[in-house]
């Protein structure tokens, strides 16, 4: 049997902008999709927490093992402390805890496969969700944080292209900061807000401009995070917040969230995909912008980041 986990992640910056090769920043949190993975002994076919493995139920799954295991039915149970369709990454933590689980079941190690680990993975989160970008399945593989840019710079791990558009996937140094997320309680669909941003993108030059601004205040956000300028990072948070609205991802719920925390945070945006989902918020004073979220409606969690990616854990 091999344990895996794989942290989730919130977003800090460039969240839809990233679709189109613009630059993201994305922070692992500590919490984390567990997976147990077993060859299923005396059975036909793949076990799922117990039920048998469909696309209706367990598409990223059923994708992930079709394409990139070619040993016999494995029995998989989950533990998840990332609540799914949040904004915080659950599909990618689930997909590279299973890659990794089929490295290390295969006789590899998941520290020697790390590349392949996440291409892999986000092949197959394009593959079931269509058109992303590999923020969140780089996040959950390699922990910290993570830049992609447009070109290569410090800290280069690797390069993806995919559907006309590329990333430099980076590591980047983060400070410690306190992070509140607010989660709406309305699980946002990704695809389908993708989708809404590309009908947008392609028959608006407005919605093109914001993207690329999206993509240059991404890039400040960098300059703040390295000089450790957390009043900085909340204003451009504020506006990286104010872009993602243009673009019609906003939701009046989130937004009530995030003007809730702002009296007492640096700044707060939605993170991931909005329209419902989740936000997040920088403050000296987690407890209190958490009670704020709360009182706002919103379900409040005190993030830790700076966590670990895709790991074998004991057995
Ligand atoms: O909802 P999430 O956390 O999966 O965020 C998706 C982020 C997007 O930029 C909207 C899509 C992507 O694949 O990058």
């Amino acid at each position: 049997m091999v344990r895996t986990s794989s942290p989730g992640k919130v977003i800090l910056f460039g969240e839809h902008a990233v679709v189109y090769g613009e630059p993201a920043i994305a922070l692992a949190v500590t919490s984390r999709f567990k997976m147990n993975v077993r060859p299923r002994a005396g059975g036909k076919g793949h076990l799922v927490d117990g039920h048998r493995m469909t696309a209706a139920h367990h598409s990223y799954f059923k994708y992930a093992v079709e394409n990139y295991w070619d040993g016999g039915p494995l029995d998989i149970a989950t533990d998840s402390e990332i609540p799914s369709s949040s904004g915080m990454g659950s599909s990618a933590a689930l997909t590279t805890s299973l890659m990794g689980a089929l490295v290390e079941l295969s006789g590899g190690t998941i520290d020697d496969e790390r590349e392949r680990i996440a291409r892999q993975s986000f092949a197959t989160e394009y593959g079931v969700q269509g058109r992303a970008s590999p923020t969140d399945t780089s996040t959950a593989t390699m922990g910290m944080g993570i830049l992609l840019a447009k070109g290569p710079m410090d800290g280069l791990l690797w390069h993806v292209e995919r559907g006309g558009a590329e990333w430099y996937i980076h590591r980047v140094d983060v400070p410690q900061l306190n992070i509140v997320v607010g989660f709406t309680g309305i699980k946002g669909n990704t695809g389908e807000l993708v989708a809404k941003v590309r009908r947008f993108w392609e028959s608006n030059n407005f919605a093109k401009e914001t993207v690329a601004d999206i993509g240059k205040l991404t890039m400040e956000g960098v300059e703040a995070l390295n000089a450790g300028d957390v009043e900085r990072l909340g204003e451009l948070m504020d506006r990286n917040h104010q872009m993602l609205s243009i673009l019609g991802v906003n939701h009046p719920k989130l937004q009530r969230l995030v003007e809730a925390a702002r009296p007492h945070s640096y700044g707060a945006k939605l993170t991931g995909a909005g329209g419902g989902g989740s936000m997040i918020a920088i403050t000296d004073e987690p407890e209190r912008v958490a009670k704020a979220i709360q009182d706002a409606g919103g379900r409040p969690f005190i993030a830790e980041i700076r966590a670990p990616g895709l790991r074998r854990d004991g057995d």
